[in-house]
């Protein structure tokens, strides 16, 4: 039996009897860019995440450029970032003319090591960092990172692409964040039907300035208070998101579910290091993630791909051995733990609707390959 990595189709058959009346009635009144649905997706995401504002993007890229504006971020400022994650958290910083300062993460729960950051931030006084919430789960230092970026002053920017539905000592992970980014990219736990974003925010102040900077930086129609992008949802994309969080609670508890299972069973297999939420931390489901001793990663996926089950390695290479990051980056102390971790690691099939026939496939699959 075949097992793909993702099938999002058993997602979309989910909310394709709901999602396409609200499709309709969007040709029917042209509501193709803004309009009542996105401002009604703004406060139901808003209520998903316990956070005050909610002001949805054109992706989660976009977020990330706004959001850091938002903070501050300029030509010439530093901007402290985990040397694992989606390329897109570095891509936003330089993009700004700004410069990344590279941390490594914590061999545990793979975040961003907040003994790196103090360290890093003595070193090269960044006034700006970036925390990810990298696999579906949250650094196990949290408060922490957050207490000591208040304390040194440094704005700081949470990329939430992988973490909705997650929930960090007590309540969802973004709710206390000041700025913090999502991506609707269909493969992500909630996913739109194109690419999409949103910004999360606690201050009015913050919510005026990123509602005119998404929007070619207005005051009035032709009138403009700032440089901005050209960033906006429409209709047919928060009709479809809408769904999608209403489902939310559903999707998360079933993906949760299904990482909990792989990581049972994976825990018990000599080699086989799993990774997942530190104490205090729920996850949602997003990814499953393993190394296996003594082996590249990419052996490992190679004989799971042949064996018929689609696994990924999620992230093969760190922001530091990207061509573009080569003197564009500073990179504090020797980065050992990301690099380690992008050789060796292995992801297999998780997604919502997985079911349990196809996860034994998958494990029995790993186990020939081992
Ligand atoms: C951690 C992280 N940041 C940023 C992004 C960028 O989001 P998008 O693809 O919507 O631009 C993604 C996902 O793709 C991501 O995983």
């Amino acid at each position: 039996m075949a097992v793909p990595f993702i099938d999002l189709s058993r997602l979309v058959q989910r909310v394709r009897a709901g999602v396409l009346p609200a499709w309709t009635e969007c040709f029917d009144r042209c509501e193709f860019v803004g309009g009542p649905r996105v401002g009604a997706l703004e406060k139901k995401l808003a209520a998903a995440l316990s956070v005050p504002r909610a002001v949805t993007c054109a992706n989660g890229t976009d977020a990330l450029l706004i959001g850091l504006q938002a903070l501050g971020v300029k030509r010439g400022s530093k901007v402290a970032l985990p040397n694992l994650t989606f390329w897109a958290t570095f891509e936003a910083v330089v993009q700004l003319g700004a410069t990344p300062v590279l941390i490594d993460v914590d061999p545990d729960d793979l975040q961003m090591s907040l003994a790196e950051l103090k360290s890093a931030h003595d070193a090269h006084r960044f006034d700006f960092a970036m925390l990810v919430h990298l696999y579906g789960w949250a650094s196990r230092d949290l408060r922490e990172i957050r207490a000591f970026c208040k304390e040194r002053a440094i704005g700081l920017l949470e990329d939430g692409a992988q973490c909705f539905g997650v929930e960090a000592f007590g309540e969802p992970v973004l709710s206390k964040a000041t700025v913090a980014t999502l991506s609707f990219y269909p493969a992500k736990v909630i996913g739109g039907a194109m690419d999409g974003g949103a910004i999360t925010l606690q201050s009015e102040a913050h919510e005026k300035y990123v509602r005119s900077i998404c929007n070619h930086g207005r005051s009035d129609h032709y009138s403009y208070a700032h440089v901005g992008w050209n960033s906006r949802m429409g209709g047919i994309q928060a009709a479809f998101l809408s769904a999608m969080v209403d489902l939310a609670p559903e999707i998360v508890e079933t993906r949760r579910a299904a990482a909990v299972w792989y990581r049972e069973r994976l825990s018990a297999i000599k080699g086989v290091k799993v990774y997942g939420p530190p104490a205090g931390v729920s996850e949602n489901g997003y990814l499953n993630v393993f190394t296996v001793e003594g082996k590249r990663g990419q052996e490992i996926v190679d004989a799971l791909k042949k064996a018929g089950v689609g696994a990924a390695r999620t992230y093969p290479e760190p922001m530091d051995a990207q061509p573009p990051a080569k003197g564009a980056a500073i990179l504090h102390g020797d980065l050992v733990h990301s690099r380690r971790i992008c050789e060796n690691v292995v992801n297999l099939p998780l997604f919502f609707g997985i079911r349990e026939d196809e996860r034994e496939e998958a494990l029995a699959a790993l186990r020939a390959a081992l």
